[in-house]
């Protein structure tokens, strides 16, 4: 009963608003609407949808949007939205051979992809804009192509994405998209990421869900339906139940310019009256959106919304788009120049904490101290003060954000500004450079910074294994967490591997063998190390607390150890899926190109780690596939990090030999040139390009052209047939591309032009540009 006097209710008001502005509701063949007409637009029946022109800066754009409440119009579509604005004297025309035509001074620009064929148009009052075939079937419409916002009886298809507007009044593609992926996950991205929901700032965490998943909005709210229609999972629930006097409730769900997917409702009450509610998630704001504010940029909120600043002593990369981010406005001596008694200031901002890990971290001091201790470190550019613990930090910042939990206080370090510069980097702008390219030079620079720390060290000690830690005599600096490696006896270890037994592999630092502790209940790997330098046990056991220390998700955990006579023996965590090597280079077990960018990023995020967010940075010098082991979830981790110092000069020499091809080792180690952390970035590089093809770097057996895989690639490359790498699998041609340019910065045989693996992982995110890579100086050399 109550249903049928709704729907008369309904009908009522249909009826009267469409007997108060007769208009034909079937667009027919020959009819035309300009940005002046009268009526503007063409309308749907119930008056609350309109299709045609609307103002936005200085010209118009064509979309549907939706009437109300109030005078407010809310664009739910947008026909070819980068495209340029039009004038006033723009005209649509559906035209006689059924196309719909965007016709300006310039030129005439089809308006949907129907091609010919339409012989008519309607705009409904679902919000779908569609065009009938003579026999009344919908051959387009609306609804099939998304933009930013989703209407009641419209779905997001799986592999279907919705992307953001740049701006609450600028329909254009922004920077967000929100993707119903194959598995079943719903995720919201940064725009120009790889769809790996760790790089997602949002997801329904619903990737159990299978294939064949759909988003659908209808007026139970939003859901995701399988393809027998049933409803797996619910993202909304408790909508704001209808008042006495309502006649029509609209939903609509859009992804806004900020990143967050909201529902709203649009109440129309009989009497004329209408509001809108926000209906969900309702809690979240802006300012905690990973990503909306661009590099070394803030997130300000206050009740009218959120907008990004630049700290003291930065400024807008570019002051109309603020998101872009923020560079400095002060040249930084860092650790590389003199200190010439120039000042430097800390400013604070409270409430606020960023993404990446600290390269030191303090315990048990307070802001002061943590402000002291910045501004006496050179190598210090932020700090990020909370709870007595002080964690110092290189630029760039990324993801900085407004943080939930009230105690974070973030401390920036600025120079004075009567030495700011007007040269650097304002100048490079002038010449024309983009921001995304200035933000890699920034990142570069900041990359070569360490680079000069840690090159000029070993330039005075000549070689990377002989060099001991810089910091550590300085300051009581503690380096990620606590963590001691358990000492062993000989004895031990040798039953725990029932007498060195069972062999798993041989290394360049020593054989592996599998072994048990806890009486058989915990797998462990042993390694006995060969050639280790004859340097006492406490030599030994200083390195060996600086390896244990080391913890993080992608690299291999050392477990214990034992220096005992002339026994050296390591004892890892065990990885039950083998090494990387195993898993690549074998037909049967290859991972799919998902996987494969997801070992890809799960071993940047290692080095990375290694190479900026431990005290001293750890340079691995050997990283190659055999070095990265799976584990029991098919995680990446890097293993035999920190050895290289331990060895013996001409052992070192040995494993890093070139034995007559180019292999996973950096030119610089035969130029007899200082060695950074960029020759790690080097080997990566190598390494991606085998994830990349599913080879190795050298196949003596493959076609000439194809014997070294990064003279090949580069070929493919520029001939633009990327696809001949992997023809073995259907592979997405963006991110491969993507990938191989990624690889192929990393291979340059200029250290310096290798990017540091912050920018690696920002353009593996898609904070950074991937920019062409040089005709490389490699193709060159032997
Ligand atoms: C809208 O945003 C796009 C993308 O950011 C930009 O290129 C365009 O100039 C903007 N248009 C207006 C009218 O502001
Ligand atoms: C809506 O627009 C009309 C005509 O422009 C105006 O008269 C009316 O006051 C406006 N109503 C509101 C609520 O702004
Ligand atoms: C508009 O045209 C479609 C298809 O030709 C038809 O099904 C519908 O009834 C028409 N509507 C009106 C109001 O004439
Ligand atoms: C989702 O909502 C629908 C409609 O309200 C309901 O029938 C269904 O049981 C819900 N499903 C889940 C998984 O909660
Ligand atoms: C119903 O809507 C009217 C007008 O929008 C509002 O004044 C009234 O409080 C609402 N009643 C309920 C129960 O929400
Ligand atoms: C519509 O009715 C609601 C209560 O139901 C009232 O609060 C509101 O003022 C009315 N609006 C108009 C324009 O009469
Ligand atoms: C809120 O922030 C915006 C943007 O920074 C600013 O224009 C506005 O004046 C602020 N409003 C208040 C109440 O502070
Ligand atoms: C830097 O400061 C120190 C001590 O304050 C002073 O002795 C020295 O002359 C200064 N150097 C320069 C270049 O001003
Ligand atoms: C910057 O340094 C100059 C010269 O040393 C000094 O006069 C000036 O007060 C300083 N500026 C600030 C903001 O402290």
């Amino acid at each position: 009963m109550a249903t049928m006097s709704w729907f008369l209710v309904f009908f009522l008001s249909l009826f009267l608003i469409a007997t108060a502005q007769p208009q034909q509701f079937n667009i027919s063949l020959n009819s035309v609407l300009t940005p002046t007409s009268n009526p503007p637009s063409w309308r749907s029946p119930s008056g609350r949808y309109a299709f045609g022109f609307y103002p936005q800066g200085n010209g118009f754009a064509v979309g549907v949007w939706l009437a109300g409440p109030s005078n407010r119009t809310f664009v739910v579509w947008t026909a070819n939205r980068d495209d340029p604005l039009v004038p006033a004297d723009a005209q649509l025309l559906l035209s006689s051979n059924g196309r719909l035509l965007l016709q300006s001074r310039v030129q005439d620009t089809p308006i949907s992809d129907v091609g010919v064929g339409a012989s008519s148009a309607s705009m409904l009052d679902s919000g779908n804009f569609v065009f009938y075939d003579p026999f009344s079937k919908i051959i387009w419409q609306t609804f099939d192509s998304p933009t930013d916002t989703l209407l009641v009886g419209q779905r997001l298809s799986t592999g279907g994405e919705l992307f953001s507007s740049a701006s609450e009044t600028n329909h254009s593609t922004g920077r967000f998209r929100l993707k119903m992926q194959s598995d079943g996950n719903l995720v919201i991205y940064p725009i120009n990421t790889w769809d790996m929901p760790e790089l997602g700032i949002w997801n329904t965490a619903t990737n159990t869900l299978g294939n064949d998943i759909h988003l659908s909005l209808n007026n139970d709210g939003l859901s995701l339906v399988n393809s027998l229609g049933s409803y797996v999972h619910n993202l909304t629930e408790g909508l704001t139940p209808p008042n006495k006097t309502t006649a029509v409730i609209i939903y609509r769900a859009v992804l806004d310019f900020g990143g967050i997917f909201r529902l709203y409702s649009h109440h129309f009450e009989n009497n004329g009256s209408s509001s809108m509610t926000e209906e969900w998630p309702k809690t979240f704001v802006h300012c905690e959106v990973k990503g909306f504010c661009g590099l070394n940029s803030y997130c300000f909120q206050n009740d009218t919304g959120a907008d990004c600043r630049c700290p003291r002593g930065f400024d807008f990369l570019d002051p109309v788009q603020k998101f872009q981010g923020c560079m400095k406005n002060f040249i930084e001596e860092g650790c590389a120049g003199k200190r010439e008694n120039k000042t430097y200031y800390i400013d604070s901002m409270k409430n606020t904490v960023w993404e990446d890990d600290p390269y030191s971290i303090l315990f048990g001091t307070n802001e002061q101290g943590c402000r002291e201790a910045c501004l006496q470190d050179c190598n210090c550019e932020a700090a990020s003060f909370k709870d007595s613990v002080c964690r110092k930090q290189k630029l760039p910042l990324r993801y900085w954000r407004r943080s939930l939990d009230g105690s974070a206080t973030s401390l920036i370090k600025f120079g004075n500004g009567t030495w700011a510069s007007t040269e650097g980097f304002s100048k490079t702008s002038e010449k024309g450079l983009s921001p995304r390219i200035m933000i890699i030079i920034i990142a570069l620079m900041g990359c070569s910074c360490v680079g000069i720390v840690v090159s000029g060290f070993l330039i005075h000690r000549h070689r990377i294994w002989r060099y001991r830690r810089i910091i550590e005599t300085t300051e009581k600096g503690l380096t990620c967490e606590e963590f001691t490696p358990k000492p062993f006896t000989f004895g031990e270890l040798e039953k725990a591997t029932d007498g060195f037994k069972e062999e798993l592999g041989k290394g360049a630092f020593g054989t592996v063998y599998k072994g048990a502790l806890l009486d058989g209940v915990r797998m462990v790997a042993v390694k006995r190390l060969d050639g280790v330098k004859e340097e006492g046990e406490k030599e030994f056991q200083r390195e060996i607390s600086a390896i244990g220390r080391t913890h993080h998700r992608n690299l291999v955990r050392l477990l214990g150890f034992c220096a005992e006579g002339p026994h050296r023996l390591l004892v890892y965590e065990y990885m039950s899926n083998g090494s990387l090597a195993d898993l690549l280079f074998r037909h049967e077990t290859r991972p799919d190109w998902k996987n494969r960018m997801r070992i890809a990023v799960d071993i940047a995020r290692g080095i990375l780690y290694l190479h900026e967010d431990c005290e001293t940075p750890i340079i691995h010098c050997d990283i190659k596939p055999q070095n990265i082991l799976m584990d029991e979830f098919h995680r990446a981790k890097i293993s035999d990090f920190g050895l290289a110092k331990l060895m013996k000069p001409d052992q070192t020499k040995t494993f890093t030999g070139i034995r007559g091809t180019r292999g996973y080792v950096a030119p610089e180690w035969h130029k007899n040139m200082p060695v950074t952390v960029k020759a790690d970035v080097y080997s990566f590089g190598i390494v991606l390009l085998e994830i990349i093809c599913c080879r190795r770097n050298v196949e003596i057996e493959a076609e000439e052209e194809e014997k070294i895989l990064c003279y090949w690639v580069y070929d493919c490359f520029h001939a633009g047939e990327l696809e001949k790498l992997v023809t073995f699998e259907d592979v997405d041609k963006k991110s491969l591309e993507e990938m191989v340019k990624v690889g192929l910065w990393c291979i340059q045989d200029k250290p310096s032009l290798r990017p540091s693996m912050k920018t690696v992982m920002m353009m593996f995110e898609g904070t950074a540009n991937i920019p062409t890579p040089p005709l490389s100086s490699f193709l060159n050399s032997p």
